[in-house]
């Protein structure tokens, strides 16, 4: 039977990995990137990612109404925010608006800040309100794989302020399961670890349940229909789809 072995550096990477400043991003080359939204070269996604951006704005009848503020950054991108905003903001309002250089999901290429298409665009705040086309954009996200990532009450629990703009890219199903039950990636990562779960999805069902790395990493049969992502917290997450019975 053909094998894939997961290393230990492979649970780093993937669209469900957790950063956080608990959960420090391994250094690792910068992802393949591609412009976040059509027309929009200066600010890039990793590509998976920005296609399904760019698909779920159109969904919504957002493209040219809704802008990317911010996608990708390098490592040293986010220190100079991180520095720049102690400068002019000062230290509380940096760390409930600003990740930890190292720490930030800016620098996977999964973090993409919004906002409604507008003059003055704030960087760090930016405007992405919750009608109109900006409201769609929230509606169809999860369907699209993205969620909310720093929603109100959920502060304590992501150490980040509520953040209706920033939205981050899990894949599917993962983003409608995490909408459905109102978990943040912290919860829902915690879900996983204290067992799987089974989602009726797309006329079928998938089970997700998470594998802890060993020291020589995983082997996994390449017969199951699957998808694997790190959870950059020493495991796995598979997503088998089930068979038919
Ligand atoms: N604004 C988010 C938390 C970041 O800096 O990654
Ligand atoms: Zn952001």
């Amino acid at each position: 039977m053909r094998e894939q072995v997961y290393t230990r550096e492979d649970t780093g990477r993937g669209p469900l990995i957790l950063v956080n400043a608990s959960h420090p991003l391994p250094p690792q080359p910068a992802p393949r990137l591609a412009p976040a939204l059509p027309g929009q070269g200066d600010v890039l996604l990793e590509r998976r990612a920005a296609r399904m951006l760019a698909a779920c704005v159109r969904a919504a009848g957002g493209l040219g109404k809704i802008v990317a503020v911010s996608g990708w950054r390098s490592r040293g991108e986010q220190q100079e925010i991180w520095d720049g905003s102690l400068r002019d903001h000062g230290e509380a309002f940096t760390r409930s608006y600003v990740a930890l250089p190292g720490c930030s999901e800016h620098e996977t290429g999964l973090a993409i800040d919004l906002a409604a298409a507008s003059p003055a665009i704030d960087f760090i705040r930016p405007d992405f309100p919750r009608g109109g086309v900006c409201g769609e954009f929230r509606r169809l996200a999860p369907l699209f794989g993205w969620i909310e990532r720093y929603p109100a009450g959920k502060e304590s629990v992501t150490g980040i302020a509520c953040e209706p703009w920033h939205f981050r890219y899990v894949g599917a199903p993962h983003a409608q399961i995490m909408a459905e039950r109102g978990l943040c990636l912290e919860e829902y990562l915690e879900l996983l670890r204290g067992g799987g779960l089974r989602f009726a999805y797309r006329g079928g069902a998938v089970r997700i349940f998470r594998i802890e790395c060993g020291e020589n990493g995983v082997t996994l049969p390449l017969a199951v229909r699957f998808t694997v992502s790190g959870d950059n917290d020493g495991g796995f997450l598979l997503t088998v789809r089930e068979e038919a019975a």
